[in-house]
């Protein structure tokens, strides 16, 4: 369990209270169990990628019927691998938006009713929040103040963080999420749903350079994005060339070169813009090797730091929910009161602490 050992550094008291996570947002089922002083104590995932696939995309009411069969089963689990009583939970952490609304109603709900239940405290969790702080459970951390870079299916952001719930927005997509762009041009290229990863296996076989495209914004001198052109792009590209297993390995390679070299430029500006040294990178787009393999190089060449969490906590979690949540149990932002709602919308700088 590296995550044990890791976190075992942050504090050297006895072990403090018990948080479980539930994150509910899309359609991933993840919860996780994390003690303060000690870590990551289990965690587990199931995700609906296969039901989905059928479709092409996420179906919402499906996404939140499965998460009613799986999320009390998957608590049951994570309370026996860490051998953890439900008496043992101090508080429990669930994501309380941005997210599908159903979906998100699911893991509130179950929340709130088993801290009401329990008599102990709920944390409604900012799921970006949780992708944010996410590089934490890693080791090597990150320590305060950093540059974050995240990138997932709906968000492309650079924040300044300074510390928990103080962010700070750098610059953002005015348009398409950087996943979305991965998305789309597989959807264009025919590749099955998620498109992220499938787009990046299949430009694993492109030859670099046969095709150029676009890098929307990658000179606008802000710290702004935009992947709504490199769609249009994709698509004029895709009806033009042939159709061959090749043409389309190097069409993939063209995208997810243009999709990195933007994040890649911008991220090191935003590092230079703030002075900082060190980029955390977070969201499922984080897990692309590529864009990892050019930041380590890119930032690391200026004496910068980047910081990944692992694979399994990139994309979509529980792990990252009920360590936000233990965080902010810690600033006493735990509440007894059991009526919720949830935030299928939801702005990041709205849950920004005034200190
Ligand atoms: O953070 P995440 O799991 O869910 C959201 O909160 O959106 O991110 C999902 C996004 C999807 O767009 C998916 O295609 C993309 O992350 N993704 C990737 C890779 N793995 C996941 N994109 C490019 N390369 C990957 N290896
Ligand atoms: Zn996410």
């Amino acid at each position: 369990m590296p995550y044990l050992e890791n976190s075992q550094k942050m504090s050297l008291i006895t072990p403090g209270p018990i948080t479980l996570g539930i994150e509910s947002s899309c359609d991933e089922t993840g919860v996780a169990l994390y003690q303060m002083g000690r870590g990551l104590l289990a965690h587990a995932l199931h995700t609906q990628v296969v039901m989905h696939s059928e479709y092409g995309g996420v179906v919402p009411e499906l996404a939140s019927r499965d998460h009613v069969h799986r999320v009390i089963p998957l608590v049951r689990q994570i309370l026996r691998t860490a051998n953890v009583s439900l008496a043992q939970i101090d508080a429990i952490a669930y994501t309380q938006g941005p997210g599908l609304g159903g979906a998100l109603l699911v893991g509130a709900s179950v929340a709130n009713a088993l801290a009401y239940a329990l008599d102990i405290p709920t944390i409604g969790i900012h799921h970006l929040e949780g992708h944010l702080l996410s590089p934490l459970l890693s080791d090597p951390a990150p320590e305060f103040p950093f540059v974050a870079l995240l990138v997932s299916g709906g968000h492309t952001q650079l924040m300044r963080v300074d510390g928990v719930g103080r962010y700070t927005l750098l610059g953002e997509t005015l348009d398409d999420a950087a996943g979305e762009a991965f998305d789309k041009s597989a959807k264009l290229l025919g590749l099955g749903y998620p498109g992220g990863p499938e787009l990046a296996k299949l430009a694993a076989q492109g030859r670099s350079g046969t095709y150029k495209l676009p890098r929307p914004m990658l000179h606008s001198g802000d710290l702004e994005f935009s992947f709504s052109g490199l769609k249009t792009a994709v698509l004029t590209l895709v009806k033009q060339s042939g159709d061959d297993a090749q043409t389309k390995a190097d069409i993939a390679c063209a995208v997810q070169e243009a999709i990195v070299d933007v994040l890649a430029n911008k991220a090191r500006a935003a590092l230079a813009q703030t002075g900082l040294d060190q980029l955390v990178v977070a969201g499922g787009v984080g897990a692309n090797r590529l864009l990892r393999e050019r930041l380590s190089k890119d930032i690391g060449k200026r004496g910068g730091k980047v910081f990944y969490p692992d694979l399994e906590f990139c994309t979509d979690n529980g792990a990252m929910i009920a360590f936000a949540g233990a965080l902010r149990l810690a600033q006493q932002q735990g509440v007894k009161d059991y009526r919720f709602d949830v935030k299928p919308r939801w702005n990041l700088e709205e849950i920004v602490l005034s200190s």
